[in-house]
């Protein structure tokens, strides 16, 4: 059978992991600047990650959501007190776009209403209202297609106030990634999130917090969104939350009231997942990794400064993107295949930095140079030896 052929690949194969580098079957040794696309929290297959799931397999994996999951009490516990977060409820999914999905029905539930307000370059996922939010045409089936959604532009305060002037009853939900990463790592403003929270609250919508990529811990601050000093109604976290384990979950803030048979899922908030997840938040106080994201990623952006070549250097914590000029188009590729760096992109010309949490100042290091190298070898190529005999 073939696999159904959707994703551009590079011609690797991953054998092992640790840390913040990967190997592949040939033994060459990668430096993870892209953390498995943002996923990797707590750094490759972690001791104390592998021990908790190990020791929880050897219980029991999974047993359906019909019966009492201590473990799932245990998890929103911690996930409260590390996220600050303690007087909200958790609901658990498996992947990023369920918990978008959920979100946004839930906020329809909610209001009774069906407008929802998303962002002009937003990524939200790949499920039917996920994808209806996301401003990408491409990946919008014609079945996804909806009158219910409005776009406007990111950081535009006016536009956002004029939409709730002329909407405002009929709005259940704004949905926004507090950093964008698949539109490029453009910062939503302080000030605008204190707007969307100011207008939510004055018209009874939700806000949703998309925290999938920028939350738990990545920006610096447990979900970015708390930069603006407001809370969201709703957060949806993936990619970290488990370090690779599939596990995603929402924090629904306490006036959005229960009701049985609302939500459900099969999978989420399986005994294994939320073993995988308690370890991450474990590891992350123990080691201070969201201290540590904040201090590494003043440490890249500064580097960065003094890289020659590049542009625009932005984002928070280790959550950074830069923009490469079109001469230079192939530094990410290159990167990867003379210097085995892997690196995020975004398209058209942004380089995306999404390392573990726990990178440390060495490996920086090695990537800043090999991006310098890279960078003079691409301006000034070197004659081959051959070529100068
Ligand atoms: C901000 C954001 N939301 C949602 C998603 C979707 O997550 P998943 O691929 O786990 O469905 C992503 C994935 O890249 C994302 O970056």
């Amino acid at each position: 059978m073939q696999l159904f052929d959707v994703y551009p690949l590079n011609d690797i194969t991953i054998v092992k992991a640790q840390g913040s580098y990967v190997w592949d079957d040939n033994g060459v040794q990668y430096l993870d600047m892209y953390g498995g696309h943002a996923v990797i929290s707590i750094g490759h297959t972690h001791p104390h990650w592998v021990r908790r799931i190990e020791d929880q397999l050897n219980k029991v994996a999974f047993y359906s959501n019909s019966v009492h999951i201590p473990i799932q009490k245990e998890l929103a516990d911690k996930l409260g007190k590390v996220s600050g977060k303690e007087d909200y409820q958790l609901f658990m999914v498996s992947t990023g776009a369920e918990a978008n999905e959920n979100a946004l029905k839930l906020a329809s539930f909610h209001t009774g209403r069906k407008k929802i307000v998303a962002f002009k370059k937003s990524f939200h996922g790949r499920t039917s209202l996920a994808v209806a939010v996301t401003d990408n045409p491409a990946i919008v089936a014609p079945v996804n297609e909806t009158d219910n959604v409005i776009f406007l532009p990111l950081n535009d305060e006016k536009a956002l106030e004029k939409c709730f002037s002329t909407q405002g009853s009929e709005i259940a939900a704004v949905i926004i990634e507090g950093i964008q990463g698949v539109g490029g790592i453009n910062v939503a403003e302080d000030a605008f999130l204190q707007k969307i929270r100011t207008l939510c609250d004055e018209h009874k919508a939700v806000y949703i917090a998309d925290s999938v990529q920028c939350g738990y811990g990545r920006s610096g601050k447990f979900f970015s969104h708390d930069f603006a000093g407001v809370n969201a109604d709703i957060y949806t976290m993936a990619k970290g939350m488990g370090n690779g384990f599939p596990v995603a979950g929402i924090l629904i803030a306490p006036h959005i009231k229960p009701k049985h048979g609302m939500l459900g899922t099969t999978f989420g908030g399986n005994h294994l997942a939320c073993a995988a997840a308690l370890a991450v938040l474990e590891v992350i106080e123990k080691e201070n990794l969201i201290e540590m994201a904040k201090q590494r990623g003043m440490y890249i952006k500064n580097r960065l400064k003094t890289v020659d070549g590049i542009d625009n250097i932005r984002g928070r914590g280790l959550m950074i993107g830069f923009d490469v000029p079109p001469a230079l188009k192939d530094l990410r590729k290159n990167l990867l295949h003379k210097h085995n760096i892997f690196t995020g992109e975004a398209k058209p010309n942004v380089i995306r930095l999404l390392p573990s949490l726990a990178v440390n100042r060495k490996q920086v290091d090695e990537f800043i140079e090999a991006l310098q190298e890279e960078i003079a070898e691409m301006k000034n190529p070197q004659p081959k030896e051959e070529a100068v005999k």
